[in-house]
């Protein structure tokens, strides 16, 4: 079972200290809802957000929706071989239950996480699917209890995907980090816990494109085991 974390992610609703900004009162207003409860998104509330510190990283729901969207379509998480969470800016964990179908529209998935903020969980009858709550994420990786955390950065180690990929399936608890942030590096907090740091090209990529890259070459390996058992 692989565990993919989407860290350091650019996902929260609007801080306390922006909520009398008109930008933020009118965008709240045109969607019937208080400021407190929508998403931050540097889409709307750019001007309101350079007040913010680490502005520059945070604001950028569109980017873990489009993560989210890729790891929930593969094969791996649809046989129950992935599990996701997302620690994100403002230290919430997020904990993404198996068969969850992230919305494609990006108006839906910010929805269905304004409620999540908002009542801690989503749950479909009575199975929850997404669940939050406040931990660093140190406090996370006790939850998870990996036998070996990668994290991916354009600033780590030079290896090919499928070298990653080999060293996380022959691991017990393979854990395997992304950052979900527009730019720069891994927090402090993130990158002390990690026990790789791995670069996958020169190039800086997309979460989305560096998470279905690296979860193909790890199905490669397990899935073809599984069908081969
Ligand atoms: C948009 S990038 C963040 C920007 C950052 N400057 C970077 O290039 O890593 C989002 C995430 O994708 C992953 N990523 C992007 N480019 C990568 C690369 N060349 N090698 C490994 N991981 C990469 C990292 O986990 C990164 O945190």
């Amino acid at each position: 079972l692989l565990t993919l974390i989407i860290a350091d992610a650019a996902l929260e609703t609007v801080p306390k200290e922006l909520w009398g900004h008109s930008a933020v009162k009118r965008h709240a207003e045109s969607k019937g809802k208080e400021p407190g409860e929508i998403l931050l998104d540097r889409s709307y509330h750019h001007s309101a957000m350079l007040r913010l510190k680490d502005h520059g990283r945070r604001g950028r729901p569109d980017l873990i929706h489009l993560a989210l969207l890729e790891a929930t379509s593969t094969p791996l998480y649809k046989e129950g071989g992935l599990r996701i969470y997302i620690h994100t800016v403002a230290g919430l964990a997020i904990e993404i239950k198996g068969g969850v179908r992230t919305p494609k529209s990006f108006f839906r998935f910010e929805g269905l996480f304004e409620e999540l903020m908002k009542k801690g969980e989503v749950v479909s009858g009575r199975r929850p699917l997404i669940r939050v709550w406040r931990a660093s994420f140190k406090e996370l990786l006790g939850r998870v209890k990996p036998s070996i955390t990668i994290g991916l950065s354009r600033i780590g180690r030079p290896k090919s995907l499928e070298e990653i990929a080999a060293e996380l399936s022959s691991a017990v608890r393979p854990t395997l980090v992304v950052g979900g942030f527009p730019r720069g590096h891994f927090t402090e907090h993130t990158s002390a816990h990690l026990d790789r740091l791995y670069s996958i090209s020169r190039m800086p990529l997309e979460a989305n494109v560096v998470i279905a890259r690296a979860i193909y070459e790890y199905e490669k390996i397990t899935l073809r085991r599984t069908l081969q058992a």
